[in-house]
């Protein structure tokens, strides 16, 4: 399903298309940024086209990159990457169990940091706390990340925060007014349409490997989601109203991860901690939390340097650390 493999040369000209956005790019601005005469420019153009890619051709403007396959392989998306580590290394399988378990065998296999597992579905696709991850095929993306921290295992949680921050910038980009949840689901309209799953490979001192797994809801429709989740789940598409490239979707989202994670490897997690609060629907609400054998109900005051949630209740200020936050009124 990925079609013939582009030529490195193609991927080039594919990149630089990619690079200038909605743009109109001359042809000899390329030529000359590649080393290629004007007559190659255009042979790879066209053989982009043959592969699916629209490119609009104006004489004496250029050319501009105007839609991309909707195909989720290593082709599709290297080109449009603004990264140094993430991405680099792509596993794309048309379907697997869950891409989670995939990235954790390679990760014990020795993965690099920055390997990413991408699926165009699963068959096991699991969420937190044992719950399953509807994947049907074609529609969404269902990415798993290895990292390598250089991390005690006691911080490992913060890197969950710094996905859910890096995902919502990424559908913010995309066009949906998309907020956190405590701790990471994303939600849209109230409804939820990205989820995240941090896993974690350690000795007692050091983290060997993370894998951040990241199911983003980006082209299904309503009748793509199980009954039951359908007044609870929504998609880029249905809050759009119209289909994303989902090659866009995963580069700007690997890019976003990338530069949160920078951030956090260089400052800590101060800076994640207040841009997590800021794209917070969670905080100053009045919450009922249910986890850990126990039930809450309070306002939601902030969160900890762990990532931990502080609920104001009648009884006083109580810290979670796992479970599921509903919204509440009348509460506190
Ligand atoms: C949740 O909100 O419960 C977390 C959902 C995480 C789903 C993603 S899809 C890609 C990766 N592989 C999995 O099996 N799960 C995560």
């Amino acid at each position: 399903m990925a079609g013939e493999p582009h030529t490195d040369a193609e991927e080039l000209v594919l990149a630089f298309l990619a690079e200038a956005g909605d743009a109109f790019v001359a042809g000899e601005a390329i030529a000359d940024k590649l080393g290629l005469t004007g007559a190659e420019v255009f042979h790879h153009v066209d053989a982009l086209r043959a592969q699916g890619y629209r490119i609009e051709a104006i004489p004496a403007r250029g050319y501009r990159l105007a839609e991309i396959p909707d195909r989720l392989t290593a082709l599709e998306i290297r080109p449009l990457l603004n990264t140094h580590d993430l991405g680099q290394a792509i596993h794309a399988a048309d379907a697997v169990g869950s891409t989670n378990d995939r990235a954790k065998a390679l990760a014990e296999e020795g993965a690099a940091h920055g390997e990413v597992v991408v699926a165009e579905a699963q068959t096991a696709g699991r969420g937190r706390r044992g719950r399953a991850w509807s994947s049907p095929p074609g529609r969404n993306v269902y990415l798993s990340v290895v990292l390598r921290p250089d991390l005690p295992p006691g911080r490992a949680p913060e890197l969950t925060l710094v996905a859910a921050v890096a995902v919502c910038d990424a559908l913010r980009q995309a066009g949906v007014d998309a907020g956190i949840k405590w701790p990471n689901d994303l939600l849209a309209g109230g409804r939820k349409i990205a989820g995240i799953l941090t896993e974690l490979g350690s000795d007692a001192d050091r983290v060997s490997w993370v894998v951040v797994g990241v199911g983003v809801n980006v082209n299904a429709r309503a009748e793509d989601f199980p009954e039951e989740l359908r007044g609870a789940a929504t998609s880029v598409l249905l809050e759009r109203g119209g289909p994303a490239p989902r090659a866009l979707f995963t580069a700007a989202l690997l890019t976003s991860l990338e530069r949160w994670l920078d951030l956090h490897a260089e400052e800590g997690f101060e800076p994640i901690r207040d841009a997590w609060r800021e794209r917070s629907v969670t905080l100053g609400r009045d919450v009922r939390v249910r986890g850990d054998g126990r039930e809450l109900v309070g306002r939601a005051e902030d969160i900890d340097a762990m990532g931990a949630l502080l609920v104001r209740t009648a009884d006083g200020l109580e810290r979670v650390l796992v479970g599921d936050v509903e919204q509440v009124r009348g509460a506190s």
